[in-house]
């Protein structure tokens, strides 16, 4: 019996794998997609979405949600804090590369969002809910978070909320944070402190299950719309690493969201998961970093945190969804 999946995504390339694998595995039934901002404004996520199902011949339905955190930009000034960033700019061809593009490389879609926001979604579809269902948030926690604050009940039919996010000894977004957490640590604390099965897939992971230029060439070879799809967003992602954050193996990127998918269809992929307590720094520095209790007498134990995984074993997940895809949709390389 397949599971029943509720994605939450940024998309983004990495969301955008994860989706595909999630559509076309035979272990996973998708209900529905949320959208947040992350990656992009939800506008953006929310259409690349839509785009995406309407290329893969799918009717999954997608619920808009948040454009920004629960609380955290109260006090910070996004925009600010964002510049102050320092990111290389990376050139291929004499054009600028993102890791992810505002609009994926597919053809637009007429398709619109459903009118309920993604917050309310999870509340009304998890109470009427006859059998649990698998979360995958992969983005910033903030439908998830928004909907735990007024309904927490619904943990009652939630199988297991795999994250993708943090980092115990890896980060990217500060010297301490992940990107997800980092955007919403409020609405991360939340999720973590929920009561149901919380599986952290950080950093550590991801950067460990990496996708080679190798790999790319594997997926190329089975030639349907998903491979040739996937096979290009991980491209421009190794290309990114390369310039600016270059991982252990050389021409090799995290795939982190589709990280996450490959453990609810297998999870022998991650191969060090920890029962640990788990809680999410919410001012100054520290703000947005997973916190784990390593202390012999810890604080109640409240996630699963993994801090490897079995990079064969994921290409393989991938491989396998990728053959099954019919669609005749085409990538439009730039
Ligand atoms: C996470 O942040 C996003 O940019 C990716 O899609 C992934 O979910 C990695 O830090
Ligand atoms: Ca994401």
């Amino acid at each position: 019996m397949p599971r029943k999946v509720i994605l939450d995504v940024d998309t983004g390339s990495d969301d955008a794998v994860a989706l595909c694998e999630a559509v076309l595995s035979p272990d996973i039934e998708l209900v529905a997609a949320c959208t947040v901002w992350g990656n992009q404004p939800v506008e953006n996520t929310t259409d690349n979405t839509l785009r995406l199902f309407d290329a893969l011949g799918v009717d999954v339905p997608v619920y808009k949600g948040a454009n920004t955190a629960m609380t955290k930009y109260l006090c910070h000034d996004y925009v600010e804090f964002n510049a102050n960033k320092i990111r290389p700019k990376a050139m291929k061809d004499g054009k600028e590369v993102h890791m992810h593009s505002a609009h994926l490389p597919i053809a637009p879609t007429d398709r619109k969002p459903e009118d309920m926001p993604a917050a309310c979604f999870y509340v009304d579809y998890l109470r009427h809910a006859t059998e649990k269902v698998t979360l995958i948030p992969v983005g910033p926690l903030t439908n998830l978070g928004l909907a735990l604050r007024i309904a927490p009940d619904i943990i009652e039919n939630i199988e297991e909320i795999v994250i993708m996010g943090g980092g115990s000894k890896v980060t990217n977004a500060d010297p301490w944070s992940e990107a997800n957490i980092m955007h919403d640590p409020e609405a991360a604390q939340i999720v973590a402190e929920c009561g149901a099965r919380v599986v952290w897939v950080p950093l550590d992971a991801t950067h460990k299950a990496v996708i080679t230029l190798d790999d790319c060439k594997r997926f190329r070879e089975i030639g349907t719309f998903a491979a040739n799809f996937c096979a290009y967003e991980c491209e421009q992602r190794i290309f990114m690493h390369d310039v600016g954050q270059p991982l252990d193996i050389p021409h090799s990127a995290a795939v982190h969201d589709a990280l996450c998918v490959a453990y609810v269809i297998d999870p022998t992929v991650l191969t060090d998961l920890r029962h640990v307590h788990v809680e999410v720094g919410l001012s100054g520095y520290g703000e947005g970093q997973t916190i784990i209790d390593q202390r012999a007498y810890t604080r109640p134990k409240n996630g699963w945190f993994a801090y490897d995984g079995d990079r064969f074993k994921f290409v393989d997940i991938l491989c396998d969804c990728f053959k099954r895809d019919k669609s005749t949709a085409k990538v439009i390389e730039e």
